[in-house]
């Protein structure tokens, strides 16, 4: 079936349309619009402006890629998020929803970043996930553990206390002087650097859970930044390498405890920081040491960030499980948890 996916929940407008089925997804058209050149120069997301480009770019981008195509439905980000993209996203959704009427799907936005591993490329074809499975969901909104027995069913073992990793990544990025957002610039500055030259905190690294916490290393940062000027480039490249390492290291070791404990088929990593070249690699190597039968799937790296085709193919299987909203009740969630959805 033919599925529209809209995503409006921070600084992206995305919108794609896909051929979805059980045995993959094709993407048949899909556009973004990002706003990060007018945040960058506040240094982070305004809710008000983000509002407004939203509403100023969801238009067009729905009429670019839809063209004269009629879906068959429409899945729009819900929640979690900020309410005043939100709104943007849902309004659109639910006016052709009713003008068409056709089924309406409002979707976790968490669950759309699980699912963008299913999201495929020429090169890449989608395939569904194998389960159960661990979802290691890192983004600038959100550090979470998500361990899903069958699909649809979600159990979240640990999230973070304070600081989402990417949010730590853009935060230590403004302190080194980068324009937001800072998490890939610092993993490009990382590439040449030592990792193991600084030796910063590995938080709740150690303790028998499954939640992390970021703000005593953003912490550590800063005194370290504050005590040492980085005037060379190697000297900011060590630093970028070892705050790098002292995330992967973190990430790394609760997945791999969670394999332990829940035994997934698969691990699927999702978010915008999934993009990280070196956690890639890191979770690639240590899940092939210690469990070398379990499956690994990694998003493309365009769609590890926020997009609408992820948000189609976690709609799809929720049409496939008749979990659709009326036009009339839809509303937003900003505080939705993963596997949250409206239940009608
Ligand atoms: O998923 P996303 O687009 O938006 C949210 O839902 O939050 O994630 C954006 C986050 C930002 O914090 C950004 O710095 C981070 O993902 N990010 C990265 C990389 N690419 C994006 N962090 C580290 N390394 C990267 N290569
Ligand atoms: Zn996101």
């Amino acid at each position: 079936m033919k599925i529209l996916g809209i995503e409006s929940s921070c600084d992206d407008t995305a919108v794609a349309l896909l051929e979805c089925s059980e045995q993959g997804h094709i993407i048949i058209s899909e556009a973004t619009a990002s706003q990060i050149n007018v945040h960058s120069r506040y240094g982070g997301v305004i809710p008000e402006i983000a509002g407004r480009l939203h509403a100023e770019h969801i238009t067009p981008l729905i009429e670019q890629v839809l063209g004269k195509t009629k879906p068959d439905a429409i899945a729009v980000t819900a929640g979690p998020g900020l309410i005043t993209g939100l709104v943007v996203g849902v309004e659109a959704a639910r006016t052709l929803a009713a003008l068409w009427n056709v089924p309406l799907i409002a979707t976790n936005h968490i669950d759309g970043h699980i699912h963008a591993v299913e999201v495929g490329s020429d090169e890449q074809p989608s395939s569904p996930i194998i389960f159960p499975a661990l979802a290691l969901v890192v983004s600038g909104g959100h550090t979470e553990l998500v361990f899903m027995p069958e699909r649809g069913t979600y159990e979240r073992i640990g999230k973070t206390k304070d600081d989402a990793v990417g949010e730590c990544f853009d935060k230590v990025g403004k302190l080194l002087g980068l324009a937001y957002p800072g998490g890939p610039k610092i993993s490009t500055l990382a590439e040449h650097g030592n990792r193991q030259a600084i030796d910063l905190p590995r938080p709740m690294h150690d303790q028998p859970n499954y939640d992390f916490s970021f703000s005593g290393l953003k912490t550590a940062a800063l005194y370290y930044l504050r005590d040492h000027l980085l005037t060379t480039e190697s000297a900011r490249a060590d630093f970028c390498a070892s705050f790098e390492e002292a995330i992967a290291d973190v990430l790394v070791h609760k997945t791999m405890r969670a394999v332990q404990e829940f035994t997934p088929t698969s691990v699927l990593l999702g978010g915008g920081v999934a993009a990280n070249n070196h956690l890639r690699k890191r979770l690639a190597e240590q899940l092939q040491k210690q469990f070398p039968e379990t499956i690994l799937r990694l998003p493309l790296p365009y769609y590890t960030t926020d997009n609408g085709a992820m948000i189609a193919v976690a709609g799809y299987y929720q049409t496939q499980k008749n979990k659709t909203t009326p036009w009339q009740k839809i509303s937003v969630s900003p505080q939705w948890h993963v596997g949250d959805i409206f239940s009608e």
